[in-house]
């Protein structure tokens, strides 16, 4: 489905990436491991399209696909950011409803009744009308997961989706990404804990620093 050929990158001529290859199938889960610095981060940033790359190629579904181009404006693939960024002025419905008031043609009634259906599948409908500030760490979470599905991306990827959590809280992440692969969501999960990718990957792209 999605398909990453040699890809590499040098940030200020230091290289961070170098012939990065893996291919993540539709509806399975690709956990991306490695030690803190190993530029788990940047491949997420640049399959995004929040950086550009040097050298390489990206495919989806066969056919090239340019991030800063292609997912700026489809937005196929989410994404949930460690600190999960939310927008503290916008409460959870805001949220979650702001990307589809700015990018689709739905009518504000159906994204309304759209952010009620996420607001629940997330177990938020209660704290609908709250801000971040109002949130605990994995409700924060939960909202930043509502706002990537908003845009029904192909693929939802994960930057170290525990590592703000409790550790009983990382449970609850585990079901969260089952509950979304049983949707047939291709997921893509960095993370530097191996005992939690061991628990949710059907393939693991181990990423080592360059030397
Ligand atoms: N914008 C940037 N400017 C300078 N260095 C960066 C930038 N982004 C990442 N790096 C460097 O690239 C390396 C990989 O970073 P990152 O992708 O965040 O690693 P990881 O997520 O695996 O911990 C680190 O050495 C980091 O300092
Ligand atoms: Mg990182």
């Amino acid at each position: 489905m999605l398909k990453l050929e040699n890809i590499t990158k040098q940030i200020a001529g230091r290289p961070i990436l170098k012939d990065v290859s893996f291919e993540v199938t539709q509806g399975q889960t690709l956990c991306i491991v490695g030690p803190s610095g190993a530029g788990k981060t940047t491949i997420l940033r640049t399959i995004i399209g929040l950086t550009n790359y040097d050298s390489g190629e990206i495919l989806l579904n066969g056919q090239k696909f340019i991030p800063q181009i292609d997912n700026i404006n489809q937005g196929v693939i989410g994404v949930v950011f460690q600190d999960f960024r939310l927008f503290s002025h916008l409460s959870t419905a805001e949220n979650i409803s702001l990307a589809p008031r700015l990018k689709t043609k739905t009518t504000p009634k159906e994204i309304q009744a759209a952010t009620e259906k996420l607001l629940a599948q997330l177990g938020l409908t209660d704290k609908a009308d709250l801000y971040p500030f109002q949130l605990s760490g994995g409700q924060k979470q939960r909202v930043a997961i509502a706002r990537a599905l908003a845009l029904h991306p192909q693929i939802l990827c994960w930057d170290e989706p525990t590592s703000a959590l409790d550790p009983d809280m990382r449970d609850n992440v585990v079901s969260l990404i089952e509950q979304l692969k049983q949707e047939n969501i291709t997921q893509i999960v960095v993370t530097h804990d191996l005992d939690f990718a061991q628990k949710i990957a059907d393939q693991t792209y181990e990423l080592a620093p360059i030397k």
